[in-house]
């Protein structure tokens, strides 16, 4: 309750596509309660992006979305895409929004944290026994590597056929500071951080690697590095996860491997993330989101998880409202749902009861109104 202040936060909502305003519906629910029983005073903005801005101003991302989002002191975003936009052009698609908004906020470090929780561990398709307990943190770099890459392209072959082409490259500078996020998360864990790369066959990854060592003996002689092949890295994710405390990794490697130690807890649909951007004049940028997609395939059936949209929003009032009591709060809450056996169909197990969107969101918001007397 201390946690509440009277400062008014900003916030900009992004909801985005298919199943992004179902499951976001539930964070605002979780909203009004703070400011109802709570009285945290936010200043919500709302705006439209993805396949939603598209068919709406002809754009996945306006400018003054943009410009909202620099302002904003915290980005909330659901997901975008879906097949009504998979004809477009690659700088027309949906998936420019999220993008973009990485890129144009200087978001550079996505923490993608893979933890299982002991309600779930069922819920894996890995025996119990493997993942019992995980709880890792992938660092990927997130403004950089093949996806912004220069040249890119696709080019007529004068001999009929095309070539398409995109570039791999990172910079001594932007090694550095994705690396000093995952060293300064790993000294508040179990201070060991795995670095993933293709240095055997990548000079861009061969930079990775020297550029993590020198870093570590000089700023974090304490922290325990390894290297690790982003191929080992992704059979050692599913022989024994556990290995692993920090994984930092490129944006390509991070796409990939964070689905995968996604999957390892079971359901895509209760992992959040956050893409923090740098330190300046005691502000940072930073964007929330989950790291499930917008699912087109379930939208619209009121079926889907909000848990880790909802998950999404406590680690934003930790990181930029420095809000912790009342991350727990939303987190404990959660966990109570989960052990008292409800379930949305993503995460269902025998015996448990199956619920859908709304049900879920509102046994969230019981259990923080229980506990809070
Ligand atoms: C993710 C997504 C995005 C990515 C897409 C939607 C562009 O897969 O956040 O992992 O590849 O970064
Ligand atoms: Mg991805």
């Amino acid at each position: 309750m201390s946690d509440t202040g009277s400062r008014r936060r900003k916030l900009l909502v992004l909801p985005g596509d298919g199943i992004g305003p179902e499951v976001m519906r539930e964070v605002k629910r979780v909203i009004d309660w703070m400011e109802r029983r709570r009285g945290a005073a936010f200043e919500v903005e709302e705006d439209l992006v993805g396949g939603a801005a598209i068919d709406a101003r002809g754009t996945p991302l306006a400018e003054s979305t943009v410009r909202l989002a620099r302002d904003a002191d915290a980005v909330l975003f659901g997901a975008v895409g879906g097949p009504a936009w998979e004809h477009l052009g690659f700088d027309m698609r949906p998936e420019i929004a999220i993008l973009r908004l990485r890129s144009e906020l200087g978001l550079f470090a996505n923490l993608r944290p893979a933890i299982v929780h002991d309600p779930l561990v069922s819920a894996s398709t890995l025996k119990p026994e493997v993942v019992r307990g995980l709880d890792m943190m992938i660092v990927r770099e997130s403004t950089g590597g093949i996806y912004f890459g220069e040249p890119r392209g696709v080019e007529d072959l004068p001999g009929g056929g095309k070539r398409g082409f995109n570039t791999e490259s990172y910079s001594t500078h932007e090694i550095e500071r994705v690396g000093r996020v995952a060293f300064d998360l790993a000294r508040r864990r179990k201070k060991r951080v795995a670095s993933v790369e293709k240095s055997n066959v990548m000079e861009s990854g061969l930079l990775w690697r020297q550029t993590m060592t020198a870093l570590r003996d000089e700023e974090y002689p304490d922290v325990a590095l390894t290297h690790v092949l982003a191929d080992n890295c992704a059979m050692q994710l599913v022989r024994a996860p556990s290995q692993f405390d920090v994984i930092v990794t490129t944006n390509l490697f991070g796409d990939l491997l964070s689905d995968l130690a996604a999957m390892l807890t079971g359901s895509l649909g209760m992992l959040p993330s956050a893409t923090l951007g740098a330190m300046v004049d005691g502000k940072r940028h930073a964007l929330y989101e989950p790291i499930h997609g917008s699912a087109p395939d379930i939208a619209g059936r009121g079926t889907a998880n909000p848990l880790a949209q909802i998950l999404s929003f406590a680690l934003l009032l930790r990181y930029s409202f420095d809000m912790e009591e009342t991350a727990l709060e939303i987190e404990g809450a959660v966990l109570r749902v989960l052990g008292n056996g409800l379930r949305t169909p993503d995460i269902m197990a025998p015996g448990a009861a199956r619920v859908g969107t709304g049900v879920m969101g509102e046994a969230v918001l019981r259990e923080l109104e229980k506990a809070s007397g």
